[in-house]
């Protein structure tokens, strides 16, 4: 059974925490709890005490504490599982900006395995780019973020802002996790091709699909590698072998690709590299300046032989024109149990955006059409259904 930290903060849905506890201790775990000094004005320690049956911890300076005991590093250590429920928008600023002002605080931050964040606030307050930022940078450390519902709020107003209820939130954690005990290696970002020391060739990719996969494989329950060109999306949470051309992507890939269940290949791999870097900074003059290209190697093709007959390879086809074609074609002459299809002409998906558009080829000549939303859901078909086709 496993260690379960609760920290509480202080917000209106307070309230629900104790009966999360009680359905984690039902469950046979041993639960612990830290309020912030604002939680303790909606909920009691003593609540939680009578829940758990467990010291309910406040602050680091509380009277009765073990003097031998540093608590944040202690129960950072303790903890199997760490969830901030309910989040205030407070509490995630702190964390994601490493604040560490009272005990929460401290221990999130001496934490090393990510987080189930359960943000509840009124919708302006949520909507608030500084608690969306803040958001953000958790997530792409790694923590897992409980989004909240929309309806009726305490404050009295409607919108997106509602603490799940308990039950939910407990079948969210503790639920199933489908790709538990699978390994998932991503690449994610674009290859920089150098032309000399200071200028290169690359392309407009963020990494964000890429981190899309990694964030929800993990979620998932996957043991997730990613393999990282330039990447403007943080992935410091994750094992990440940092590349920088096409070649360095192709040894990374062929390192690494025994070890891996499923290949999700999201990375914009350069097609051509000039002939030959130099080795100093080309001197300005006058007329132009030709840089011959050679054409880098195709990792995918090159890694098809590796292929176990027990492995899933999904590689992306990120095209302006014949969509669908070039991705079927590149399905087969790759050999890809997967390929997934976008338009990167289109603004308001691709590159760099939040929200992506594709089809799904399949090699049973299958295909499946992804509506337009954010690449985490896009990230979560694409994952369900590689691990649908591993035998
Ligand atoms: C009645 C009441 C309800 C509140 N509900 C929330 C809430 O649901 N979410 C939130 O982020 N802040 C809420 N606040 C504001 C927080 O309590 C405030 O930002 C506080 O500084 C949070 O501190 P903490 O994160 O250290 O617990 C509420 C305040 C009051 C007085």
């Amino acid at each position: 059974m496993a260690n379960i930290l609760i920290g509480v903060s202080g917000g209106i849905a307070c309230y629900k925490i104790p009966s999360l506890c009680r359905l984690f201790k039902k469950e046979g775990h041993d639960v612990k709890v830290i309020l912030t000094d604002n939680a303790s004005k909606f909920v009691t320690p003593l609540t939680f005490e009578s829940v758990t049956g467990n010291r309910a911890y406040t602050g680091e300076f509380d009277p009765g504490l073990d003097p031998e005991i540093i608590e944040h590093i202690e129960l950072a250590g303790w903890a199997d599982k760490f969830i901030i429920a309910p989040a205030t928008a407070n509490t995630v600023a702190k964390a994601a900006q490493g604040i560490a002002d009272n005990l929460l605080a401290s221990t999130l931050l001496v934490y090393t395995k990510p987080a189930y964040f359960v943000p509840a606030m009124n919708t302006n307050m949520f909507n608030h780019p500084a608690t969306q930022n803040n958001l953000r940078i958790l997530a792409e450390r790694g923590n897992i973020l409980i989004e909240p519902d929309s309806g009726e709020l305490a404050c009295g107003t409607s919108g997106k802002g509602r603490m799940k209820e308990p039950e939910e939130l407990f079948r969210l954690i503790e639920g199933e996790r489908p790709l538990a005990g699978l390994r998932v290696l991503v690449t994610a970002g674009a290859t920089v091709e150098p032309i000399d020391p200071v200028r290169y060739i690359s392309n407009y990719s963020s990494g964000k699909m890429g981190l899309a996969v990694a964030l929800k494989a993990r979620e998932l329950g996957a043991e997730v590698k990613i393999i990282a060109g330039s990447i403007s999306a943080d992935c410091s949470g994750f094992d990440t072998v940092r590349v920088k051309s096409a070649e360095d992507m192709l040894n990374a890939v062929k390192e690494n690709i025994g070890s891996c269940d499923i290949l999700i290949k999201a990375a914009a791999v350069a097609d051509y590299a000039p002939v030959e870097a130099a080795l100093q900074k080309i001197k300005k003059s006058e007329g132009e300046l030709v840089i011959r290209l050679k054409k880098n190697p195709d990792i995918l093709k090159e890694i098809a032989p590796l292929k176990k007959h027990s492995q899933v390879f999904c590689g992306f086809a990120a095209e302006s024109e014949n969509l669908n074609k070039n991705a079927i074609r590149k399905l087969n002459e790759k050999k890809l149990d997967m390929i997934v299809a976008n338009d990167i002409s289109r603004k308001d998906i691709g590159f760099g955006s939040d929200d992506n558009e594709a089809d799904i080829f399949f090699a049973d000549g299958s295909s499946e059409h992804f509506d337009k939303g954010s690449k985490k859901k896009l990230a979560e078909l694409i994952l369900i259904r590689a691990a649908g086709l591993l035998k």
